[in-house]
């Protein structure tokens, strides 16, 4: 496996590596690498000859400055990682790379990213949208694979891919669960043993919900006793816990065919969020 950090480097290596037309995956992360992260990388094995794995804690997608602080960093690990999953190359940019001085270019997408995350955090899709667009370009690559825990995110990256005609196949890959339903993220390290304990209830909410929802249950009152299930359970402030179209990402009052249900709520400093589909 072979790893670049400057983007000169990356565009040497990407010729060397598809000389003969092969086809590339992108996985872009922000490293701290769990088996959901592992499972991107699988799934883009099974789709092309090549995989590029990105390792980026991207600042701009950070509204609050103590969770870029916090953010885990495990470089040598998250390398160790990738080479076992058989990645083909790495990139490590610097946020000068990405962001050389004067940058002066936002990539923003209206509609989509104004409600859920982004009304909670604001400036974070424009972050995202900038840095994909860039990791995009810099590698153009066959298709890129985002987990679907991010659901809002992985539709602005649909929309902001399609608007701008980027050649690539944006591919969503099933949330990665740990045997108790919480579902994988870098910030799961950041909870405390009872945290954790507790964490697992956000999904038991939203599968109950959506249980609900799709048994034909009155919307708004699934949603009250899930927000009221996952307060008892020990979260704080709740950011939203919402029944939304899967695509547009606009609230629903009734049950409706692609529905979905996306959650945000804090077990003391660290936010956790979740969705999942409603049948
Ligand atoms: O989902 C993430 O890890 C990040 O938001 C991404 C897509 C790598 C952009 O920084």
């Amino acid at each position: 496996m072979q790893i670049v950090r400057e983007s000169m480097a990356l565009h040497e290596a990407l010729k060397r590596l598809r000389a003969d037309g092969e086809r590339l995956a992108l996985v872009p992360t922000m490293g701290a690498l769990h088996d959901g992260h592992l499972a991107l990388v699988a799934e883009a094995r099974r789709r092309a000859d090549k995989v590029l794995a990105t390792i980026f804690v991207n600042p701009t997608q950070f509204n609050d400055p103590a969770d870029l602080r916090r953010y885990p960093r495990t470089e040598a690990e998250d390398i160790a990682r990738l080479e076992r999953a058989e990645c083909d190359l790495v990139w490590l940019p610097s946020v000068g790379n990405i962001y050389p001085d004067g940058f002066a270019t936002t990539v923003s997408v209206r509609g989509i990213t104004e409600r859920w995350e982004g009304e909670h955090r604001p400036g974070h899709f424009d972050g995202v949208a900038t840095v994909v667009a860039k990791l995009l370009l810099a590698a153009m690559p066959d298709i890129a694979i985002f987990g679907e825990k991010d659901w809002q995110q992985l539709a602005v990256i649909r929309r902001m891919s399609l608007d701008l005609g980027l050649p690539v196949e944006i591919v969503g890959h099933e949330t990665v669960r740990e045997a108790d339903g919480l579902a994988m993220s870098s910030r799961n390290a950041l909870l405390s043993s009872a945290e954790r304990a507790q964490a697992p209830r956000l999904h038991s909410a939203l599968t109950l919900a959506s249980s609900r929802i799709g048994g034909g249950e009155n919307v708004d009152a699934a949603l009250d006793a899930a927000r009221n299930a996952i307060a008892a359970a020990g979260f704080g402030r709740i950011d939203y816990f919402a029944y939304v179209d899967g695509e547009t990402l606009e609230p629903l009052s009734e049950r409706s065919a692609g529905g979905r249900l996306v959650a945000a709520a804090f077990l003391g400093k660290i936010r956790l969020i979740d969705n999942v589909r409603v049948d």
